[in-house]
């Protein structure tokens, strides 16, 4: 409070005029990445309310739940009008049962729910955006139960993003209900450097699309993964608990990569202490993508509660070795093979900061077994575009 204070002082005397609380506290939500699935990647505006729903079961019985997924969140495409008094509603016929009722059966799954919108007049599909209206939509957001909002930046103008994600922070903040804000501009206004207690995640990068490497000529604001890994890349010392870097929504069994691309991309947002929000219909899925999703071991290297980004500590060619320091002194290790062909990887100590008087043992997070103590250094044939995952345990 006292600290509060001497920020307001300080504005006052250098003569500004505006309201906007330069160091309010953090909202205490999303101590680790929020995990969950959004309708965007595989529906994008064919989303409804049965869709919705059968994510919720899928999520509850197909062990994303025991996993750790938590957040069903519905992407752009759930409005309807505003009504007269300028309160926003739900598409009468997609989402007819209205979303209060969408919440709370998903909040009778054990699970949390979450919703969408834009700092815009319009979201980027058109709909009814929430400038002006933050304070009012909030409210509606927090007696519907929503528990989760992804605000997006379509149609801003010339809106400050800095200004405008603060507007609806308080907005959450002030309708009383704990409410997980996702900020997503695309890392326009470089959110790293201000939003740490704005939002519990932002977007680093433009949309991600289905594909390990190559880029849709006909549209260039889709960023295969390997784009938005080097974009997020660097950003590693800006994430920690409560606030996370987000490389956007997982493309996991949506169709456009191999089982090995997959695997490699649901291990580097792990070591990316990335969201993990699944992208694809999980309610109709096959086993590989199941089990690339539910990868326990992998799953806990991104939860892990020390809360730090793991980033790249060697590169050599298409050759890679990841490393992200884990709570107990424990490192997750990533040996990535970018190019078409085998490739073998070596990982030593130095890499990891360990002494070479170093003990722990050694985990495979995909082959889930020990495969020994650690000697100092640890060498695989990584398969093409795929990774080796480990975790030392000291
Ligand atoms: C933007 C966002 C996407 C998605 C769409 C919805 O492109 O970056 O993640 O929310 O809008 O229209």
């Amino acid at each position: 409070m006292a600290v509060a204070c001497l920020f307001a002082a300080q504005n006052a005397s250098a003569g500004e005029t505006t309201q906007h609380v330069v160091n309010k506290a953090p909202n205490g939500l999303a101590q680790t990445p929020p995990m969950g699935w959004n309708s965007w990647n595989k529906f994008a505006c064919n989303v409804d309310e049965k869709t919705v729903r059968a994510a919720a079961d899928a999520m509850a019985t197909s062990g994303m739940k025991d996993a750790g997924y938590e957040y069903v969140v519905i992407d752009d495409c759930w409005q309807g009008p505003r009504d007269a008094n300028g309160f926003i509603t739900a598409n009468p016929v997609k989402f007819s049962s209205g979303i209060k009722a969408i919440a709370d059966y998903v909040h009778s799954k054990g699970l949390k729910f979450g919703i969408y919108s834009d700092a815009g007049r319009e979201t980027c599909d058109g709909f009814s955006g929430s400038q002006g209206h933050e304070y009012q939509d909030a409210m509606t957001y927090a007696r519907w139960g929503v528990d989760y909002l992804k605000y997006d930046w379509c149609e801003t103008g010339s809106r400050n993003g800095e200004e405008a994600y603060a507007v609806m922070a308080d907005a959450l903040r002030a309708s009383g209900r704990p409410i997980v804000f996702s900020m997503c501009e695309w890392g326009v206004s470089k959110p790293w450097l201000w939003a740490r207690n704005t939002g519990n995640l932002w977007r680093t990068t433009g949309d991600i699309r289905d594909s390990f490497d190559k880029w849709d000529p006909k549209n260039q604001w889709v960023h295969p993964l390997l784009e938005i890994l080097d974009q997020t890349e660097p950003l590693w010392p800006f994430a920690g608990p409560g606030h996370w870097n987000d490389p956007d929504m997982l493309e996991v069994g949506n169709g456009g990569m191999t089982p090995a691309e997959y695997r490699s991309h649901f291990s580097l947002w792990a070591m990316m202490a990335a969201p993990l929000m699944a992208g694809n219909d999980i309610s109709n899925m096959d086993e590989s993508t199941r089990s690339i999703l539910t990868n326990k071991d992998v799953i806990a290297v991104d939860q892990d509660r020390l809360g730090v980004q793991g980033h790249r500590v060697a590169k050599d060619g298409d050759k890679e070795i990841w490393v992200k320091p884990l709570a107990g002194g424990g490192r997750a290790v990533l040996l990535f093979n970018r190019g078409a062909t085998p490739a073998s990887i070596t990982v030593d100590n130095d890499h990891l900061g360990y002494a070479p008087s170093m003990r722990a043992k050694v985990r495979d997070l995909w082959a889930h077994k020990e495969v020994g103590n650690w000697k100092g250094s640890y060498s695989a044939t990584v398969e093409p575009h795929g990774i080796v995952m480990l975790r030392l345990n000291p």
